[in-house]
């Protein structure tokens, strides 16, 4: 995989308030739960103690997982985004400023590591990739919910003020990344077309690709 230079877009508080926002708008309100529906069919059937979250921004998908009663120590390097997750006051919780690219882990420490969208951000992809692994027990559930390049917003990314600075991935990619751990089971959905529509649900949704692709493997034991 060729790996595209990026970097983290996400370290003020002007970026952090106005990520947190997008939730709240009705575009941002159908996405999240079309978002949620997928990753949740690969963590249902998971133990769900001694996870990571990697990338927890504003804690917006943390407070998913602690609804669902993970436990979970979620990570981000931007203190902007963890000032707001924290006011979220999410119980069995521990919000920590980490790098994914260098983590304050034991070696096989944690059962379950999630991270949505956050490797698009990484400056360095490959160093993040090794700390997971480092980090994930063999036999753990590594779950990750990611940008695909081949989808409208991909293809447009470099009209958006946050999005031009993130690294999209193919389905190909993905499968990639995922080859060190074992098969991946992948799961898509939020199509859009050329004019930003909504097709999921729709007839028209098979005529577009889907940007938000999950996948999670079981690393070999
Ligand atoms: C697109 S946001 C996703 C936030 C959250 N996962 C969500 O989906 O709402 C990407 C997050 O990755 C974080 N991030 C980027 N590089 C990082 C790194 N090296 N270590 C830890 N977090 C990082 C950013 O600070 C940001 O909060």
């Amino acid at each position: 995989m060729e790996i595209k230079n990026t970097r983290n877009v996400f370290l003020t508080p002007e970026v952090a308030s106005e990520y947190d926002a997008y939730y709240q708008t009705e575009t941002g309100k159908i996405v999240d739960n079309i978002e949620k529906e997928i990753v949740w069919a690969h963590l249902k059937e998971l133990s769900k103690t001694n996870w990571l979250e990697l990338g927890c921004g504003t804690g917006h998908w943390t407070k998913f997982f602690s609804e669902s009663k993970f436990q979970i120590t979620a990570v981000d390097n931007s203190e902007a985004m963890l000032k707001i997750a924290r006011s979220k006051s999410l119980k069995n919780v521990e919000f920590l400023n980490a790098d994914a690219t260098r983590l304050p882990f034991s070696d096989n420490h944690f059962s379950g590591i999630v991270s949505i969208t956050m490797l698009e951000f990484v400056d360095d992809l490959k160093g993040a990739l090794n700390e997971i692994d480092r980090v994930l027990k063999p036999g753990g559930t590594l779950v990750l919910g990611c940008l695909n390049a081949l989808s409208e917003p991909g293809k447009n990314k470099n009209n958006d003020p946050v999005f031009q600075h993130a690294r999209f991935f193919t389905p190909n990619e993905i499968k990639e990344i995922f080859t060190r751990f074992g098969n991946p089971r992948i799961s898509a959905g939020v199509y859009f077309s050329p004019d930003f529509e909504l097709l999921d649900g729709t007839e028209k949704q098979s005529t577009a690709e889907p940007a938000f692709i999950a996948a999670s493997v079981q690393k070999q034991k």
